[in-house]
């Protein structure tokens, strides 16, 4: 039995499997997100340990025998959070998370050095990790100065499963402090932000040991000998569950975040496409994606102004692809990434009319969200990887609408998997499979059947062309606002 244990933005989730791969049960422990200040997004870690808990404790209560016989564990989580622990692992303030934007001043400062960009391959985007402890010396320089580790998510919950200071290259690749071609901590970029290598954790390939379960621990949940895999930032462990580790291979995931990711048998860097270039999760492995900020998240927020379910607001749409109505939304609501790289921009409903009803403003956004996702294909291809089809995954790919509006405003085909949940969680615990019995990650990291296929809708594509240049339109308008 292997245990994977994702740390998402909205939950911890914890999933077991077998040594077939087979899902015998998971396990959640929700999370909520603090923003006390526009463009903050905040969370407590021990809220991820009390979270992680209550994930596992339902898993113990299902399934006691198969927890006992977990072998290996792997960690997923959301990337670039800066937790900031003291010298006897006190946690200093809350977690700032991937979406926070406050340090967008101190990034545009960082990215202006150009080793950060010819070292990490990436822009020093706000949400990364770096420019935020630069915010922290800037802003809380009694806290700076108490620093003993700065640890990613993921790797905070490590410390608290086996006493370890260790990451991997995956998530270790969104901090803009790796060099992501030697795989290795820059010790010039950490000096750029009064930090030295030792207050980083030790790196791993995310496949390989890093680190066993606290006897402690192991006792608490009924389990012997468990060794922890280096796992993942959430991408490249969704990656690992999907199979998406081969060059050409690439999913589209709608989650509160929106990725466009492709694997990589080499270290391909394009930093001005603004598309992200970080370590894959197995050796010598890389891997490009565009990042958007608000995806489910953005018709999340028209759940919270409408009091409807994603679900009431989707299947008010039916599942047959319509033409854009002519209304636009720009889904920056906390800004965007690839590829405008603008942590000030914020979303935008234009063209509403008398007629623009409930469906409409849905439509609108699921559009909006797909149009995001074509730029970060574009971005793709101005850095060298074209794709031809995608597999989508996250709690967005249920909408079968939504699906048919992505492939549609991309013009290529959307696979959809067989049924089965092949997101981090399942990736993490793939990791920790391969950490424990040291089998071949290929044979291991295989990809699901695809159950339906979704097409682009050809009667619809003129119309999607023009309604995608108009979006791309807007952005420069409104921004000079
Ligand atoms: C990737 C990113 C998000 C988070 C949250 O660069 O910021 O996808 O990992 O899921």
């Amino acid at each position: 039995m292997y245990l994977g244990i994702d740390l998402g933005t909205s939950g911890v989730k914890a999933m077991l499997i077998d040594d077939d791969q087979q899902v015998i049960g998971s396990g959640h422990g929700a999370l909520t997100v603090e923003r006390p200040y526009s463009g903050w997004s905040e969370q407590k870690p021990d809220d991820w340990i009390a979270a992680t808990g209550k994930a596992i404790a339902a898993l113990k209560a299902n399934f006691p025998r198969e927890l006992a016989a977990v072998k290996g564990i792997g960690l997923s989580g959301h990337m670039h959070g800066a937790t900031l622990i003291d010298a006897g692992d006190k946690v200093l303030r809350p977690c700032i998370l991937w979406n926070d934007t406050r340090a967008h001043r101190e990034a545009a400062q960082l990215d202006a050095d150009p080793r950060f960009r010819s070292l990490t391959g990436n822009i020093v985007f706000p949400g990364f990790t770096a420019p935020k402890l630069l915010w922290v010396r800037n802003n809380e320089p009694e806290i700076f100065a108490k620093i003993g580790k700065v640890l990613l998510p993921k790797d905070y919950l490590r410390l608290w499963l086996t006493g370890d200071y260790l990451s991997d290259m995956s998530d270790a690749a969104g901090t803009s402090w790796l060099d992501t071609g030697k795989r290795a901590w820059s010790a010039d970029l950490l000096a750029a932000t009064d930090l030295g290598e030792n207050q980083m954790p030790g790196l791993v390939e995310g496949t390989q040991q890093a680190g066993k379960l606290r006897p402690a621990l192991a006792a608490e949940w009924g389990m012997g000998d468990v060794v922890v895999a280096g796992g993942a930032g959430d991408n490249a462990a969704s990656a690992c569950g999907m199979g998406t580790v081969r060059q050409g291979s690439a999913f589209v995931s709608l989650g509160t975040s929106g990725v466009l990711f492709a694997a990589n048998d080499a270290y391909l860097p394009k930093p001005e496409s603004a598309v992200h270039a970080f370590c894959h999760a197995l050796p010598a492995t890389w891997h490009q994606m565009g990042v958007i900020l608000s995806a489910t998240d953005a018709l999340n927020w028209l759940c919270g102004v409408t009091g409807k379910t994603a679900g009431e607001l989707t299947g008010e749409l039916g599942d047959d692809l319509k033409s854009p109505s002519g209304v636009t939304f720009l889904p920056y609501l906390s800004g965007e990434r690839t590829p405008h790289n603008d942590a000030a921009i914020r979303g935008a409903f234009i063209g509403l009319g008398h007629d623009s009803n409930r469906a409409v403003l849905t439509q609108a956004v699921l559009e909006g969200v797909a149009f995001a996702i074509r730029d970060s294909l574009e971005a793709l291809k101005a850095a060298g990887t074209t794709l031809s089809r995608v597999t989508a995954i996250g709690g967005g790919s249920r909408s079968r609408y939504w699906l048919s509006s992505i492939a549609t405003a991309l013009g290529i085909a959307v696979d959809i998997p067989a049924d089965g949940d092949f997101g981090a969680a399942f990736g993490a615990a793939r990791l920790g499979l391969i950490a424990a019995t040291g089998a071949d990650p290929h044979s291991v990291l295989t990809a699901p059947q695809t159950e339906a296929v979704v097409e682009p809708q050809a009667a619809h594509a003129e119309a999607y062309e023009a309604a995608y240049q108009r979006y791309r339109a807007l952005y420069p308008a409104i921004r000079s606002l």
